[in-house]
């Protein structure tokens, strides 16, 4: 049992890929495996806090003070997040949200054609769900992820301002033990104005409990 420092204080996580649908059978989705998020809801609750958690993913769950949301698509993650960010302190978007989704979803099952080797499917760009989120922004902590494989710090001060954060949590995914579908990973802590703090390989778990150490020290 952990003491509960974050007692009152309401969060929003998203976690998982979103599925993008084709047909009622087919996806267009990532590798995301929504274990870092879930271990930001759980380490989040566990400290007391009230979580919300949006995802894609059903995983385990420690706590009676996690409400989860399922949801597929990126359009169902915006909508669910956007009923309850006015009445929350963090969001922490840890989610994979697809940048493009099929432009028509099949109300049938899509049937190969004897005749045809070549399709075809058109896409749509996604909203980007933290940017425009972060535009509702009144008390909120907003937190992003940044998934890189070069020029991580640069890369990663860009997604900071351009989607008005306060704080991106970047990682380099071409580093082994970093990134999506694993255990570990290797976070660099960028805000504004401060330098940015890399922190050493470690669980998604202990990364959870060093982030939200760090929120209780720094941003409460
Ligand atoms: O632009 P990029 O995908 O690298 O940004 C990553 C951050 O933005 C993550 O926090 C992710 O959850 C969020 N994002 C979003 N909507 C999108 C794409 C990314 O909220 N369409």
């Amino acid at each position: 049992f952990t003491k509960p420092v974050l007692a009152g204080v309401n969060v929003i996580v998203t976690a998982g890929g979103t599925k993008e649908a084709l047909d009622p059978v087919r996806f267009i989705g990532n590798n995301s495996s929504g274990k870092m998020g879930i271990a930001m809801a759980n380490v989040a609750a566990d400290m007391g806090a009230h979580v919300t958690l949006i995802s894609t993913v059903h995983d385990y769950l420690n706590s009676p003070n996690i409400d989860e949301i399922q949801v597929n698509t990126a359009v169902e993650m915006k909508e669910s997040l956007e009923k309850v960010f006015p009445k929350n302190d963090v969001l922490i978007m840890a989610a994979a949200v697809s940048d493009f989704r099929p432009m028509h979803k099949s109300t049938q099952k899509i049937k190969k054609d004897a005749d045809k080797d070549l399709y075809t499917i058109q896409l749509q760009k996604n909203p980007d769900i933290l940017k425009e989120i972060s535009k509702k922004k009144d008390k909120q902590f907003v937190v992003g992820f940044a998934a890189e494989t070069e020029n991580l710090i640069p890369y990663a001060k860009k997604k900071l301002y351009e989607k008005n954060v306060d704080m991106i949590l970047a990682n380099d995914v071409s580093k082994a033990g970093s990134g999506f579908n694993v255990d570990t990973n290797e976070i660099t802590l960028i805000r504004r104005d401060k330098e940015p703090e890399t922190w050493p390989l470690m669980s998604k778990n202990d990364i959870a409990a060093k982030f939200w150490e760090y929120y209780d020290e720094h941003i409460k």
